[in-house]
This record gives structure tokens, sequence and C-alpha cells, in this order.
């Protein structure tokens, strides 16, 4: 249990919160670069800023307030320029740094306002926040400088071919419940086991579910963050969920375990974007590397596609035959942000309370003047961020075909053909649970 304040002081991350300036020591995922195709400008809300994306006429991106310095009409509706975005409102125009280089209607040697005898646009600044570019996802940085370096997780880079899908959905709750369900393993065996049967028992389907007892549950901190491990019932000590587990990347990122065993790979990432304290964008990054020799049709691997997740229906229930959608409503159900006051902690919530351990350690570091955990500078530790992960997941049990037909993966534009490269090269797995 939390007190109040204590709540609020881990929850809310907007401009001049503690939480809020740990967060802001993080690159933050701004959207897919699909989204930008078509568009210059797009509305971008992020840790309680509103701000504006824009691409500029040389392809680079920038993110800027979305109010203009001068009398706050909005950049969304901006004009690109070579290396920078005017106002539509009066054409003051931009960089990337929100750095005021023209201001079209004023006097050359304007110096209203003077006070320093400089020209009136160079005492102009908006906010303008490093935006780059990996894996088909554009990242942002809001934070203090030096800007450190933005992490390459293993699968935002490759070395051959990959199948990669950007899929997200707003949830309407504060981000921190959203990171406490990654460090409760215990969930997966109710909401995705005897809740999921219960919904088919309603529906008189019977299709695979996750309800097999945890026997044991570990927590460990590592480089980046925690991992956690489950012994399920049925397996073995030696069963990957238990030898090997899966990671927490601290502050917002989980990175599940995958189906292939040796066959092939995949990484599978969730990531938790604070829009505000009460909106978090929720990103499911999935990158499948499929068996050497498979034929994968070339479209599926030109484009990281980026498609919508609905938790819930057009009448507002939410979609409890889809795993994620599961989460989706246990987390909004907690509320916009989750009264920790009145909540009661068990022995299953250790992960919880390592990661708000977690949490107030590397604040105090932030307020101390050092970085926190999983900030890099040094280029040779960035090459590529590897990591151990299960690679029988008991969710494959039943086949490719079952698993993307459970999980947000259904919602892909091309699941059919995605199921069809690896549905005969998904071995069954059942034999590593006691079945
Ligand atoms: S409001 Fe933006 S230039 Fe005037
Ligand atoms: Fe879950």
């Amino acid at each position: 249990m939390l007190t109040a304040e204590e709540n609020e002081l881990l929850a809310r991350i907007g401009p001049g919160t503690r939480m809020g300036a740990l967060q802001r020591r993080y690159w933050h995922v701004v959207c897919g670069v699909e989204e930008m195709a078509v568009r210059w400008t797009k509305r971008i809300r992020l840790l309680g800023e509103d701000l504006v994306l824009y691409k500029d006429r040389s392809g680079g991106y920038g993110l800027l307030a979305e109010a203009c310095p001068h009398r706050r009409a909005s950049l969304a509706y901006g004009i690109p320029t070579a290396d920078g975005i005017r106002c539509p409102y009066h054409g003051w125009q931009f960089d990337r740094s929100g750095r005021c280089t023209e201001q079209p209607n004023e006097p050359a040697d304007s110096t209203l306002r003077q006070a320093q005898g400089r020209l009136f646009k160079d005492k102009v600044r908006t906010a303008g926040y490093p935006v780059e570019e990996l894996g088909g996802v554009l990242f942002a940085y809001l934070g203090p400088e030096p800007v450190p370096l933005l992490p390459r997780l293993d699968g935002f880079i490759t070395d051959g071919p990959a199948i990669r899908m950007y899929g997200q959905t707003l949830v309407p709750c504060n981000w921190l419940q959203i990171m406490e369900n990654s460090l409760d393993p215990v969930h997966a065996e109710w909401l995705h086991g005897h809740l999921a049967e219960f919904v088919e028992e309603q529906r008189g389907g019977a299709r695979f579910s996750h309800s097999r007892k945890h026997l044991k549950i570990a927590f460990a901190e590592f480089e980046y963050g925690i991992y956690k491990r489950r012994l399920l019932k049925g397996a073995s000590e030696d069963s990957d969920d238990w030898r090997v587990g899966h990671p927490v990347f601290f502050p917002n990122i989980l990175a599940v375990g995958s189906g292939g065993g040796e066959l092939w790979k995949m990484n599978a990432y969730q990531i938790r974007i604070p829009k505000d304290d009460t909106h978090t964008l929720h990103v499911w990054y999935d990158v499948f590397i499929p068996p050497p020799g498979v034929a994968v049709p070339q479209h599926l691997l030109d484009t990281v596609t980026v498609y919508d997740i609905p938790a819930v229906d057009a009448s507002g229930e939410f979609i409890l035959d889809l795993l994620d959608a599961q989460d989706v409503m246990a987390w909004t159900t907690q509320g916009p942000i989750a009264e920790r006051e009145h909540e009661h902690l068990g022995t299953t919530d250790a992960g919880i309370i390592a990661f708000r351990t977690m949490l107030r350690r590397e604040l105090a570091k932030v307020e101390a003047g050092e970085d926190p955990i999983g900030v890099i500078r040094d280029p040779a530790r960035n090459e590529r961020i590897t990591y151990a992960v299960e690679k029988n997941k008991v969710h494959f049990a039943d086949g490719f075909e079952s698993y993307a037909a459970r999980v947000h993966n259904r919602h892909y534009p091309h699941v059919a053909e995605l199921a069809a490269v690896f549905a005969a090269n998904a071995k069954p797995i059942a034999a590593a649970y006691g079945d």
C-alpha cells in the first residue's frame, strides 16, 4: 500500500513533476514512420505536453510545442520548409531546436522588446525536442542535455529478413498500472486463463487457455531493469519460463517470450508511452524472424506496418476474447490513476514492490545529478542490445494460427500471410509442459 502522496509521486509525469523528470531521461516512442508517410504534421501528446511532430522538406523530423509562441496558433497546421516549419497564422519559422529563424513581416532589424540589443526573432524560442528513427519507429527525447543514445534494442535492428509491425491502442489510464502488470506474472493464470475460459464457456467455444497454476515466481534486477520468471504447474525447473524468463526494460518496455524454439525468432515488445497522467499509448512492436529457407512475401518485409488494436467494441464493452484487451480491461478498471492507498498487496506482488522500489531509487539518482538505470551514452554499449528470453512459451502450444487469433496480431492486416509463414514451422511444445 502507498499513501495518497506516494501514489501521486510515482504516477504523475507532467512537466514539473518528479516522476516526469525521471521519465524525461528516456527516449519515448512518438509514432510509426508509416503514420507520417501521407502527412506532414501530427499532433502528439507526450508526458503531459501538447506537441506537433512535423516532417520538413529535407525528410527530417522535428517535434515542437504545438502552440506558436507568437500568438498561440497551432503548428499542427504549419507549412513545412527545407529545414523547419512555418506557423500557419503569420509565417514565423522555427527550426528543430525550437529557435525562431524568420518573422516575415517584422523589419529585418526588429529589436522590438529589446533588452540586450538582440533581434526580436533571436529572443523567441519554443520547446523543440530531438527525434530519431529506429526500426520504422520515431522516438523523441524530452529531457535535459546532453541527449543520451537511443537504445538499439534487438529487433529494432535485425541482420536479415524480418516481418515487423507496430500495433497500437490508447488506454485511458495512468502508465504505472500498466507497468505494474508486467511485474505481475500470476495475473496471466487468472486474466488470460480462468477469465478467458469463462468467456469461452459463454460463447460455447473451447480455445487454448493460460490457466496453469504458478508454483513459483521470481524477480531479478539486471543492467536495464528487472527480469521476471515463473514456474508453471506441469513444467520442469528446466523450462524456459523458469530458467530464462523475460525482461522489463525500465521504465516502460516489456519484452515477452517467443514461440519458435530453435526454428524461428521473435522479439515482442510492449511499449507504454505516458501521454498524460490518465492516458497511455500502448504499442505492440513485434518482430518475426522466419526460419532459414522459408519464402516470405516481399511486401511483409518492406514496411513496418502500423495498425490499430481495438480493446472495446462499438458498445464500449471490452473485447474479452482478445488476450490483450483482457489486460486493457484490468488496467482501465483500476481507475484513471489507481488509488493505491486502498490496495492490499500480497506475497505475489513482490515484483510490483521491486518496481516501485526501483522507481524511487532511480528518482533519487536523477535528483542527485546521476543518470538513472538504462541510460546509455557509450556507443560501444549500444551497437545492439540483446537479451535472453523464453523460446518455448506455452502460448504457442497449439500452433501459430491459434496464437495469432488470440492476441493483438489478429488485427495485423496481413495476419493470414504471417500465419502461413510460421504455421508449418511452429513446433508443438505441449510436451515441455507435461501434457
Ligand atoms: S501565431 Fe504563429 S506566427 Fe502568429
Ligand atoms: Fe496480461
